[in-house]
């Protein structure tokens, strides 16, 4: 069993797609351990994208993730980091294939739906960012 940390990002959340997105992981088997509707400001932005600090996307990054409330969930099941990570599709939503999130509900790369840790540290770190302890159940 592996965890991971999932955001639905602020155009995803706008356009209506939390449950659409949460669906999808609750009927491949995850389990929640952890959900939480917030709204991001530029200090835990720039914590959760820190290894993009130098890329010239990141001020349009940060812009974004704050741009309205997302949803963030910890779900767990096996190989959950690259299950997840396969389901979303890749960054560019163009690019990304059919019957993937981002293939089926984006176009635009600074708008791609949903956010999922790429590996063991970065989940643990990032769970921890956006939850307590006693908030994983
Ligand atoms: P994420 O961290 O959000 O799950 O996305 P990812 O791993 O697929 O992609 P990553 O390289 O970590 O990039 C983080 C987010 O930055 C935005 N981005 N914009 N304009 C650009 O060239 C560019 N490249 C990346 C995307 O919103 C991406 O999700
Ligand atoms: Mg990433």
């Amino acid at each position: 069993m592996e965890r991971t940390f999932v955001l639905v990002k602020p155009g995803a959340v706008a356009g209506g797609l939390v449950g659409e997105v949460l669906a999808r992981f609750e009927r491949r088997g995850f389990r929640i351990r952890a959900m939480k509707f917030l709204q991001v400001d530029r200090e835990l932005a720039s914590e959760h994208y820190a290894e993009h600090r130098e890329k010239d996307f990141f001020s349009d990054l940060v812009s974004s993730i704050t741009s309205g409330p997302v949803a963030a969930f910890v779900l767990e099941g096996p190989e959950a980091i690259s299950v997840i990570r396969k389901m979303m599709g890749v960054t560019n939503p163009l690019a990304a294939d059919p019957g993937t999130i981002r293939g089926d509900y984006g176009l635009d790369i600074e708008a791609n739906i949903v956010h999922g840790s790429d590996g063991p540290e970065s989940a643990e770190r990032e769970i921890a960012l956006y939850f307590s302890e006693s908030e994983l159940v």
